[in-house]
């Protein structure tokens, strides 16, 4: 392993294309990350910035075509999954990593039992009897908070609300004890008091469970209440990544900076409480070869408009194990 073996995840250079009718869609360029035992990571962005395809083809699950996992390397369990076979990858992604998916009204099968959807994997990867795993879902269910959770099993998705759907996603990313939760934050379809309830479960669980999680999210606020550390990202790159705390007191990307600036101040006057970031992310037609937040970008001059700025360290650690930033203006410009 790369590191020696401290990462239970470590990404390297991952990159993703679609290959549409309209052409190439290039929707995660270079990603680096890796995720340590039992850490949080949260990974925030705009609509559109890669959170999703980037976690989604480190572990093989997004169909191809239009799907083109082009490049990287994603170290899991000691071995390199983008080299091995998809059966073997389909093994390990159900008993290493659960993925609780963004849209929890799609993400479970209709036509099958809550029970029958979390026994599944039980049965198939941990190869327990259909007995156990009945009783072994029923305590999943208990786990996330579900009541009655017995007899609730034989229930259909549908008599289910939006937020107990979350709740037995999560139970399925569970079932087999998995190394690394992965939750894409549900952005629409549940509401605030929801999710907020969901995010407590999470925590709950990491504390009972220890697993590492990585925390998908649109927003800034809740990533402050959870994570260990935080990677920004924008157009399909990392554009900047640090611990929490080093995230909050001193960022240095402009992007990060107007996305700090989104989060709702209570207590401010009502007109100030949500800026919205100006202007639209760019079309992902090709491998960028400038920034990519230049045209947004306050501070932009000619080196951004020419070079691709590349990851590098604002502290004394290396790029991804302390505060890293890809900007031109912001190396000379700590205190603006
Ligand atoms: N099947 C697809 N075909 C073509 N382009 C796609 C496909 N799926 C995603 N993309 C593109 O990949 C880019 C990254 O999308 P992704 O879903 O990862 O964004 P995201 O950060 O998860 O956004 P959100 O916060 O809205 O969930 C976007 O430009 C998107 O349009
Ligand atoms: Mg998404």
């Amino acid at each position: 392993m790369p590191d020696g073996g401290q990462s239970v995840l470590d990404v390297r250079d991952l990159v993703t294309v679609f290959r549409t009718r309209g052409g190439e869609v290039h929707a995660v360029n270079s990603v680096s990350f890796h995720l340590q035992n039992g850490e949080l990571l949260g990974v925030v962005g705009e609509s559109g910035s890669g959170k999703s395809v980037t976690m989604m083809s480190l572990i093989g699950l997004l169909p191809s075509p239009p799907a083109d996992v082009r490049g990287g390397e994603v170290w899991l369990g000691g071995r390199d999954i983008l080299k091995i076979s998809a059966d073997a990858l389909r093994d390990l992604r159900g008993a290493k990593v659960g993925f609780v998916f963004q849209d929890p009204m799609t993400s479970l099968n209709p036509v099958f039992t809550v029970g029958a959807q979390i026994m599944e994997p039980l049965i198939r990867h941990m190869g327990l009897s259909k007995a156990q795993a009945r009783v072994r879902a029923a305590e999943l269910l208990e786990l996330v908070g579900i009541s009655d959770a017995k007899n609730r099993l034989s229930a259909y998705p549908h008599q289910f609300s939006g937020g107990m759907r979350q709740r037995v996603m999560i139970a399925i990313a569970l079932a087999c004890d998995p190394d690394v939760l992965i939750a894409d934050e549900p952005t629409t379809a549940l509401d605030v008091t929801i999710q907020a309830q969901i995010l407590e479960l999470v925590k709950d669980l990491r504390a009972k469970l220890g697993m590492a999680i990585i925390w998908i999210t649109h927003d800034l606020g809740v990533i402050a209440g959870i994570a260990d550390r935080v990677m920004v990202m924008y157009a399909g790159q990392v554009v900047e990544q640090a611990p929490v705390k080093e995230l909050f007191a001193n960022p240095q990307h402009p992007y990060t900076r107007a996305l700090l600036k989104t989060i709702p101040a209570i207590s401010g006057p009502r007109q100030d409480r949500l800026q919205v970031i100006e202007g639209q992310p760019p079309i992902l037609a090709a491998r960028p070869s400038a920034c990519s937040f230049r045209a947004r970008c306050p501070h932009a001059f000619d080196r951004c408009h020419a070079e691709n700025p590349v990851r590098r360290a604002v502290d004394a650690n290396p790029v991804g194990r302390g505060h890293d930033v890809a900007c031109h203006w912001s190396a000379g410009h700590f205190d603006a």
